[in-house]
C-alpha cells in the first residue's frame, strides 16, 4: 500500500471507458457543443487491464468504470471479464445513466461486474426532457428494473440536487427507492469543469436535504459506516427502515479521507476531481513503458499528492464557475464527463 503526504492510501480507481454521453444533463453538459478526445488516444481493453493491474500491485482493490456514459464503449462486458480475471481486485462497479442498461444488465452480470449505480435526477419524464435534453426516462426505469432482475443485489441511485429543478422531489425519490430495492443518495450540485451554470444558490446542502426528509418521514438516524471509511456518501435511515445516503461533496468535503483517483478514457491519471493537470500514462505505456517502471511513476506521483480540492473551494469567496468554457474547450479533461465524477 502507498500513501500520499495527507497518508491517504491508493485504494480506489475510477476508470472512464469513454468520454462521449447520450444524455446532457444540465449539471454536467449543459453546452451545445464540445470537444472530444481523439479516438485514436482511446486506451485499448488490453492497455486498460494492463494499467489496471499495475494499480491493483500498488494496493488499489476498488475499481469502478464510468464515463462519460460507459455503456457507449463497444463490448464493455469484454472489459468486466478481463478486469475479472485480476484477483487483487475485490470490488468491481459501475455508474451509468441506465438509458443502456436494460440491453447490457444480463451480460456485465454474467462477466462479473459486482456493483451498478444509476443517475436518476427525476420521476418525471418531461422533466429529463428540458433537464439532460432525453426522452428516455422509461429506459433508464427499465434499465433500474433490469438491474434487479439480473441479480446485482445492490443497486443504488444518485440524484444531483438541484435547487429549482428537482429539490421538490428528493422523499418521492426515497419513497421510489424503497419500493424498487435501490439506495438513493442526494448529491449536492458541484463546482467541478464543466458545470457552467452553477451558481451557490442551486446548491441544496445535506442540511437541507435532512430537513425535508425529515419533514415527511419523520426522525432520522445516522449509519455508521465503519467499513467504508472513505466512501464518499453518509448513509441514514429512517423509522421504516429504509436507508439513503448525501454526498455532501460542496458543504461538507471529505478530502482528508480520500483514497480515489481517476483515469481517463485516453490514459491521464487525474488525482483528484478538482485538479487542473493530469499524469500521462498513455505516453510511457505505448512508448514500451515496463510494469516496473509505470508502477514506479505512479508510486512516486501518489506519495507527492496534496490535493484537496473540494476542501480548498470552500474557501473561495466569490465562488462561482471553475472554469470558463474556453478553458474547457481548450483542455476537455477538465471536463467532469471526461475525468468521470
Ligand atoms: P461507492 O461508494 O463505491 O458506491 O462509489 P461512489 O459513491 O464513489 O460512486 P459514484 O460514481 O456513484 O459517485 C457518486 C458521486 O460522488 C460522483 O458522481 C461525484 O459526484 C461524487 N464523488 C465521487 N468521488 C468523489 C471525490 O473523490 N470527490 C468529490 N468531491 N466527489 C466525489
Ligand atoms: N455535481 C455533482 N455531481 C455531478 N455529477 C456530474 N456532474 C456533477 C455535478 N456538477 C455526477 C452524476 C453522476 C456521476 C457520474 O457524476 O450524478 O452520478
Ligand atoms: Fe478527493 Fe479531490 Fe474529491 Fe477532495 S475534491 S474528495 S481530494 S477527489
Amino acid at each position: 500500500m502507498i500513501r500520499d503526504r495527507f497518508a491517504r492510501p491508493l485504494g480506489s480507481l475510477r476508470v472512464s471507458v469513454t468520454d462521449r454521453c447520450n444524455l446532457r444533463c444540465r449539471y454536467c453538459m449543459p453546452e451545445a457543443e464540445y470537444v472530444w478526445l481523439p479516438k485514436s488516444s482511446l486506451l485499448t481493453f488490453e492497455e486498460i487491464a494492463r494499467l489496471t493491474g499495475v494499480f491493483a500491485g500498488l494496493g488499489v482493490t476498488k475499481v469502478r468504470l464510468t464515463g462519460g456514459e460507459p455503456l457507449l464503449r463497444h463490448e464493455l462486458p469484454a472489459l468486466v471479464s478481463m478486469l475479472r480475471a485480476e484477483p487483487r481486485l475485490a470490488d468491481l462497479a459501475l455508474t451509468t445513466n441506465g438509458v443502456l442498461l436494460e440491453r447490457f444488465a444480463a451480460a456485465l452480470n454474467a462477466a462479473g461486474l459486482g456493483r451498478v449505480t444509476v443517475s436518476l435526477d427525476t420521476l418525471h419524464p418531461e422533466r429529463m426532457q428540458e433537464f439532460a435534453r432525453s426522452g428516455r426516462h422509461a429506459d433508464v426505469l427499465a434499465g433500474i428494473a433490469a438491474a434487479r432482475g439480473a441479480g446485482f443485489e445492490r443497486v443504488k441511485l444518485n440524484t444531483v440536487v438541484v435547487r429549482g429543478f428537482n429539490d421538490d422531489e428528493i422523499a418521492d425519490l426515497v419513497a421510489f427507492g424503497e419500493r424498487h430495492g435501490a439506495e438513493v443518495r442526494f448529491i449536492e450540485y458541484m463546482d467541478v469543469g464543466g458545470a457552467t451554470r452553477w451558481s451557490r444558490d442551486q446548491v441544496v446542502s445535506r442540511a437541507e436535504i435532512l430537513e425535508r426528509l425529515g419533514a415527511r418521514f419523520g426522525p432520522i438516524t445516522p449509519v455508521p459506516d465503519r467499513d467504508h471509511p472513505a466512501a464518499p456518501a453518509e448513509r441514514f435511515r429512517l423509522a421504516s427502515g429504509t436507508t439513503f445516503g448525501i454526498i455532501a461533496s460542496v458543504t461538507a468535503p471529505f478530502c482528508a479521507s480520500c483514497d480515489r483517483s481517476r483515469l481517463t478514457a485516453d490514459g491521464t491519471w487525474f488525482l483528484c476531481l478538482y485538479a487542473a493537470k493530469g499524469i500521462d500514462l498513455r505516453g510511457p505505456l505505448r512508448a514500451g513503458a515496463s510494469d516496473a517502471d509505470l508502477e514506479a511513476l505512479i508510486r512516486e506521483t501518489w506519495q507527492g499528492r496534496a490535493d484537496r480540492g473540494a476542501e480548498e473551494r470552500l474557501g473561495v469567496r466569490e465562488r462561482g464557475v471553475l472554469y470558463p468554457i474556453e478553458a474547457l474547450r481548450a483542455d476537455p479533461r477538465r471536463e467532469m464527463h471526461t475525468r468521470g465524477g
